[in-house]
């Protein structure tokens, strides 16, 4: 199989924003507790944070981290997580069903996200809650002082306001499974309200609407056109999430997941901008796809776990290197939208449909999906450049006409360009020529693939090293162009080095 892929220096889709690597922790399953937070585990710093799962939070390099939910936000009580640790109280949590300590609340999350070199993405319950303690979160956080909420944070320890930057309005609102489920019409006018009120406090925040659920929804799009009316003025971002699976076993219809993802964010930029011309506004509007991912290992365990335990073992997907695959694509995706999505959050960051595993008083490890975030994260900031791609095709059960060849290349801002391509082909090697023009002549700096022969093998406790990138792919620079041959079923990240620079 033979495939092209030419990308010109001056024909650029955009500057990626680096929030556009994010990732989510919710109070679900073992993400906080047991996952960034295990008191008594040997590696616990003085606040209970495993440091082990901290290295693996900073390698994979997440400049922003969407807390507490979720479909927990829904329900929560901020005040539950704020002062002494023996008055906070044990709570039914209705989203998971589980009992919710309260033992890491607002205060705790700042400080790690402080400590892996993050920022917080905070999201306020407008479920069974809404203005009243929206606000007065906002000034807990963000004001500095002079007033009961902020006092009360500075009597907790924190003198300096966390300003807390990117705020989420709710989560999820369209669906019915959601604590305070509401319509398009009556979540628009929330949002509108909360979003003002919030904004008089701090003008200097972000606000992030809720969009739909997944493009699946029956109210999808009207969701967010209606929403959108009411509120456009007052937000900075609308919401997608989604997550792709394979139950029945079609990889080479799982395979294609990221067509979706590519329609789902062409449909929503095209209702922000009808909005922006019904509105007559100078205002553009951004994406922000704060949960994507691969889920649908867990459910059937899930369905069997017995209700109000504390961290039970929740949304634990196995990884196999398929959904490794699925989750690079889903990232070009994120790429190649540059100019639109601002903020991606992988959902989530440890356990919880996450890159990384650990064990109670155990190890903590890399999921195969670990590593295309890594290298994406590390090496995708910078200017995407518009791509242009000849490549044979499949028909799947869901989509036709897919390419077996998906690609993109980033200018990265250090004299280095990096492409990222998948060969989706589960048997066949695909022969790449690529033409990068506008560079002068480029030298390759390293071609690293993550491959394998079993498309299902998986990252274990016992095996953690079964499935990982190797610096061996196979590209040369030549005369007529660049040849690669991307392996079978791969993620290859290729990286070039400016000749003229040093
Ligand atoms: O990430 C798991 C759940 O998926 C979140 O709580 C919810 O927002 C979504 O449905």
């Amino acid at each position: 199989m033979k495939a092209k892929a030419v990308f010109e220096k001056d024909f650029q889709v955009g500057k990626v924003d680096k929030r556009l690597f994010g990732s989510f922790v919710e109070h679900l399953g073992r993400c906080v507790y047991g996952g960034i937070y295990e008191p008594g585990h040997p590696t616990a710093d003085e606040q209970g944070f495993r440091q082990d799962v901290m290295e693996l939070v900073r390698e994979l390099d997440v400049p922003i981290v969407r807390y507490p939910g979720g479909n927990f936000v829904s329900g929560y009580n901020w005040e539950d997580g704020i002062g002494l640790r023996e008055h906070r109280p044990r709570r039914l949590e209705l989203a998971w069903r589980t009992i919710e300590t309260n033992e890491v609340g607002v205060n705790e999350f700042v400080d790690w996200t402080r400590k892996v070199g993050s920022e917080p993405m905070l999201a306020v319950n407008l479920g069974t809650r809404g203005i009243d303690a929206a606000r007065n979160l906002l000034e807990y956080c963000n004001h500095p002082q002079g007033s009961y909420w902020s006092d009360l944070r500075r009597s907790h320890g924190y003198e300096q306001p966390h300003g807390v930057k990117v705020w989420c309005l709710g989560n999820e609102m369209d669906g019915p499974w959601q604590m305070g489920h509401k319509t398009a019409d009556e979540y628009g006018r929330l949002a509108a309200e909360t979003g003002k009120v919030m904004k008089m406090l701090d003008p200097s925040i972000q606000l992030v609407a809720c969009g739909s659920s997944n493009r699946g929804m029956k109210t999808f799009p009207e969701w967010e056109a209606t929403v959108l009316d009411h509120c456009y003025d007052y937000v900075d971002y609308i919401s997608l999430h989604t997550y792709y699976g394979n139950p029945d076993n079609d990889t080479p219809a799982f395979l294609a997941s990221s067509l979706d993802m590519d329609q789902f964010i062409d449909t929503v930029v095209a209702v922000c901008d009808y909005i922006k011309a019904k509105k007559r506004s100078r205002k553009t509007l951004y994406l922000s796809f704060d949960e994507w991912n691969v889920w649908f290992h867990s459910h059937q365990a899930d369905r069997k776990l017995e209700p109000w335990q504390i961290a039970p073992p929740q949304l634990e997907d196995v990884y196999t290197h398929e959904d490794a695959i699925v989750v690079g694509t889903m990232l070009i995706s994120l790429l190649k939208h540059c100019n639109r999505v601002k903020i991606g959050c992988q959902a989530q960051l440890v356990n919880v449909i996450a890159p990384i595993m650990t064990q109670n008083q155990g190890p903590a490890w890399r999921q195969t999906i670990f590593y295309p975030f890594q290298h994406a994260s590390r090496f995708g900031r910078g200017t995407v450049l518009l791509p242009v791609i000849d490549s044979p095709r499949y028909d799947s059960r869901r989509f036709k006409d897919v390419p077996y060849l998906e690609a993109i290349a980033v200018e990265n801002e250090d004299d280095y360009v990096t492409v990222f391509a998948v060969n989706r082909h589960l048997d066949q090697e695909l022969d790449l020529t690529m033409e990068l023009r506008g560079y002068g002549d480029l030298r390759l700096d390293s071609h690293i693939v993550l491959a394998h022969h079993d498309s299902k093998a998986t990252n274990t406790m016992d095996n953690p090293g079964n499935v990982v990138p190797r610096h061996d792919g196979k590209t040369s620079v030549e005369q007529d162009g660049i040849h690669s041959v991307l392996a079978p079923l791969s993620w290859n990240v290729i990286r070039f080095k400016k000749a003229n620079a040093i």
